[in-house]
């Protein structure tokens, strides 16, 4: 069998311990990793150089810059997973919102903001979930997400967002549902992992902690599971769930998702990317 080069995308001043992982067990595997570093400086003509001999590409990074070379390298005629077309549902909360509406897929009750305040309040009092989570359509690590108990509380929120964001951007009102917070990893339509996240309080945005437990995926959250991956097109990610009065909802996707929940799995992890990758690869 031909030998597949796989590039990857990553963005950091050096090599990080979840980069060097892909680079040894893409060794292993007999896999041919072209590292891309975002962080370096890069012409054109080292991109184009670079991706020659790529059967495809992955993008490990979260950068903004690492989004542009992505596309960049797609006008090139090459496969980057995830493409970044499929950003436009997934890194906007009411696209999010509006996607999952569409196809069913259970959610939490989202309306989108005016940006007049006074209009944003009577919109709250009609929506009448309270508390009620407001949040800034992109935003990551819980940064923009925060709980109003009534219409001043929010008020204020609203204008900590746009004040301390170097952008003024649309923000949703949410349900609040208590619950503990579910990621399950996906891994070309495989469910490679599940945690139950850690965190104090209702925000729960940790990533890794020696506390942290699985919990079981029922047949019921494996089909929410096919159906989310196949409707929003995502390979490799983390989808966040919360459970309301038994039911399961799901909060949001995460591409690039982590894969330090557990330590001692993440090189299962990485091993499973790489077999899915060597796998697209040899498709075309
Ligand atoms: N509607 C909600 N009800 C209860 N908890 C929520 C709600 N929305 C978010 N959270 C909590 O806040 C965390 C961050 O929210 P999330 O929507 O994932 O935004 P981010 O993209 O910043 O991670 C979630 O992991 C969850 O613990
Ligand atoms: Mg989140």
């Amino acid at each position: 069998m031909k030998k597949i080069s796989i590039g990857y995308i990553f963005n950091e001043a050096k090599l990080k311990t979840e980069d060097k992982l892909f680079r040894e067990l893409a060794k292993k595997k007999g896999i041919n990793l072209i590292l891309i570093n975002t962080d370096k400086y890069l012409t054109e003509e080292d991109i184009e150089d670079k991706i020659k001999q790529c059967d495809l590409l992955f993008n490990n990074s979260t950068e903004d810059i690492s989004m542009e070379i992505t596309k960049t390298i797609e006008e090139l005629g090459k496969r980057v997973i995830e493409p970044s077309e499929k950003f436009y549902y997934f890194e906007d909360k009411w696209m999010f919102f509006l996607k999952c509406f569409k196809h069913n897929i259970p959610t939490l009750r989202t309306i989108l903001l005016s940006e007049n305040i006074p209009i944003a309040k009577k919109e709250l009092l009609a929506f009448g979930h309270w508390p009620v989570i407001l949040k800034r359509v992109q935003g990551n690590n819980g940064e923009y997400v925060a709980r109003a108990q009534n219409t001043s509380e929010a008020e204020k929120i609203m204008k900590r967002f746009w004040k301390k964001g170097s952008e003024r951007l649309a923000i949703i009102a949410q349900e609040f549902v208590s619950s503990l917070s579910y990621r399950a990893t996906v891994i070309g339509g495989k469910i490679v992992q599940t945690a139950i996240r850690p965190g104090h309080g209702w925000k729960k945005t940790g990533n890794h902690s020696n506390h942290i437990g699985k919990f079981k995926v029922d047949k019921e959250l494996e089909k929410i599971i096919k159906k989310t991956v196949k409707v929003f097109g995502i390979s490799v990610c983390g989808i966040d769930f919360l459970k309301k009065d038994g039911k399961w909802l799901v909060l949001e996707i995460n591409a690039q998702p982590g894969l330090d929940f557990f330590l001692n799995d993440r090189k299962r992890l990485v091993g499973e990317i790489l077999d899915f990758l060597a796998k697209e690869a040899r498709k075309r």
